[in-house]
């Protein structure tokens, strides 16, 4: 048997450990908490007045929920992709798949990714790829999968603490580049890996002509941490402060359109996401989509495919109902709620006025 590559073997660790980060509770910070919905007591809807349908990307989803980045290039992987490719098929979501720049060195290992398109054929998927790629690879992986937009990762930090990370992070030039060549056919989605983004790093994207964001916050996925466990020598420091959440990511975006007065761009919010009632905040304070890895991740590690179409099913009813309850039929309503900041979260608009 040949030993798997340096890449692949990363890939199996980060599953791993990913896994037994999201069973740990005490790294969960509860972020959500900090903003409350004021809600109708006479909400005047039904659930069956609830559409979550919308378009994006040129094809109609069902709801707007995504299973984020993950995996690939691995054996494991292959089973994982297919299983939540099914899962994403079933209820239409969109999906991206994991990092694919080890196809570079190890084009063989690219059916752990293509098993995403095949068993969700008419679905919408992304690519995924780190900002210092050639334009050419980025054009060969779109075509491979089909993919409907490419996303590309940002991901200085997790860099930082691999043990074989690169540490030239000398990106906006080449995601700009990206940016005027793929991304006049394919739309670039610029995302974060789990530390969330500045009202300056948005500002920035948009510059560079970036329309779709990944705010990917701080959340029990914590890429230092993990890689931290893959070192020989642990880091000196603690990182678990590192970062920003979902929740202060929205708070950054909303900033941002509201002092450059930008198109809005789309945003994909995501980052220690896992119940729906904190993917219906996230929504109610400007995402557009709510992503979820770790969540995703664990119902294929735990489940069959039937038990995973079980629970996801009852997510959704769980997620559909609150809207109902709120007395909202659809996103733009639930944006129309008048939303209850914790005093952290004052302070930290306060703090980080781009005005
Ligand atoms: C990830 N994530 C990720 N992101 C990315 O852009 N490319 C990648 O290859 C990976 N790989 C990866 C592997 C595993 C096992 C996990 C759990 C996550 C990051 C992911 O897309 C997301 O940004 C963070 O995990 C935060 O979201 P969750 O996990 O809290 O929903």
């Amino acid at each position: 048997m040949t030993q798997p590559s340096q890449q692949e073997q990363r890939k199996k660790e980060h599953i791993a450990i990913a896994e037994r980060f999201y069973r740990q509770p005490e790294f969960a910070r509860d972020q959500f908490a900090g903003v409350r919905i004021s809600h109708p007591s006479l909400p005047d809807t039904t659930l069956a007045s609830v559409h979550l349908e919308q378009m994006l990307f040129n094809k109609t989803i069902n709801y707007p929920i995504y299973i984020n980045a993950m995996t690939g290039g691995t054996n494991q992987a292959l089973v994982i992709n297919q299983k939540l490719a099914q899962l994403a098929a079933h209820f239409q979501l969109p999906m991206a798949v994991g990092s694919m720049s080890i196809l570079k060195k190890e084009p063989e290992l690219a059916t752990s990714f293509t098993t995403v398109r095949e068993n969700h054929p008419e679905g919408l998927i992304f690519a995924n790829i780190g900002a210092d790629h050639p334009v050419d690879f980025a054009i060969e992986l779109i075509k491979l999968l089909n993919a409907d937009a490419l996303q590309v990762h940002l991901n200085a930090a997790q860099e930082f603490a691999m043990p074989e990370g690169d540490q030239d992070y000398l990106w906006s030039k080449k995601l700009a580049h990206l940016q005027a060549t793929v991304g006049q056919k394919t739309p670039l989605i610029a995302k974060e890996v789990g530390f969330g983004m500045s009202a300056s790093t948005i500002a920035q994207l948009l510059a560079l002509g970036i329309q779709n964001i990944d705010l990917s916050g701080i959340s029990r996925t914590n890429f230092i941490e993990i890689e931290n466990h893959r070192r020989k020598t642990a880091l000196i420091s603690d990182y678990s402060d590192f970062g920003l959440t979902v929740i202060e990511s929205l708070l950054e975006r909303l900033n941002v359109q509201q002092t450059l007065k930008q198109q809005p761009v789309i945003t994909f919010a995501s980052g220690g996401i896992s119940t729906p009632w904190q993917a219906v905040k996230c929504l109610a304070l400007g995402g557009d989509l709510v992503g979820m890895s770790a969540y995703f991740l664990h119902l294929a590690l735990h489940h069959d495919l039937d038990e995973m179409m079980t629970l996801f099913a009852a997510w959704l009813t769980e997620f559909k109902g609150i809207f109902a309850m709120l007395g909202c039929r659809n996103v733009a309503d639930l944006r129309q709620l008048s939303l209850i900041l914790s005093p952290e979260l004052i302070n930290f608009v306060q703090q980080t006025d781009l005005d």
